[in-house]
């Protein structure tokens, strides 16, 4: 079966291009009206993205999208965002979501290939050392608070446009993934990263969380 995901904004002038294909089509999205258009327009199920999570985001928590969300469309919803374990996968599918999609997590997984610095990070990471770069300029970032992240915020204080402060963040995620630049580098990664603490392949991270959510959602 063939599959896109997209991310960061409306795929809406690709949508009939990929179903005249044959291709499943499944949307981030951060808003109600978003997921509507997106089943108007053909998307097979969406993923409903809150702003806890790492990357690009919207303004919603996942704990208020996902069942507003769930309400306003009539296809498969699946949560992201701030799910890090059985808890978080189980609460998921009490808000009515089919499925999940983790991001933070699986950046410390043993097949993950980003730099050790990257994961050892996140292991360190508290509940509070996220923060959001560009909220200013509209394409609002989330990633662990380092040197970059302080520059960065302090000039969109001080009103910098979107251009001037490319030069900080252009090629910096490549910085921080491959080199393991932690300082200068961007470090996405979503406020469940405070809860992550051990490296593990995804078998064994899967295998967990699915034998947590399995148990809390029978009780
Ligand atoms: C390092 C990193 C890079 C990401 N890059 C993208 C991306 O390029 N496009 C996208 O749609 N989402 C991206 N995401 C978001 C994830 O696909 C996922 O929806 C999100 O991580 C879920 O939230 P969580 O981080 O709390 O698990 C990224 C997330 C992380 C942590």
């Amino acid at each position: 079966m063939k599959v896109v995901t997209t991310g960061a904004g409306d795929p809406e002038k690709y949508m009939d291009m990929w179903k005249a294909a044959g291709v499943k089509v499944i949307p981030v999205v951060a808003s109600v009206a978003l997921a509507r258009r997106m089943e108007k327009y053909g998307a097979d199920a969406v993923i409903a993205e809150g702003t806890e999570s790492g990357g690009h985001i919207g303004e919603l928590t996942t704990m208020t999208l996902v069942p507003q969300v769930v309400d306003a469309v009539s296809i498969p919803v699946i949560a992201a965002g701030g799910i890090g374990d059985g808890r978080g996968i189980a609460a998921a599918f009490m808000l009515g979501a089919e499925a999940v999609q983790m991001g933070t997590r699986f950046v410390v997984s043993a097949e993950s290939i980003v730099h050790d610095n990257y994961k050892d990070r996140i292991i360190k990471a508290k509940d509070i050392d996220s923060t959001v770069t560009g909220r200013t300029h509209g394409h609002p970032v989330r990633c662990l608070r380092n040197k970059m992240t302080r520059e960065y915020i302090k000039l969109e204080n001080e009103g910098k446009s979107f251009e001037e402060l490319e030069y900080l963040t252009l090629g910096s995620l490549r910085k921080a993934v491959q080199d393991g630049d932690i300082t200068d580098g961007t470090v996405m990664a979503g406020q469940i990263a405070g809860m992550i603490n051990k490296k593990q392949t995804c078998k064994e991270m899967i295998d967990e969380m699915m034998a947590e959510a399995t148990k809390l959602l029978n009780r």
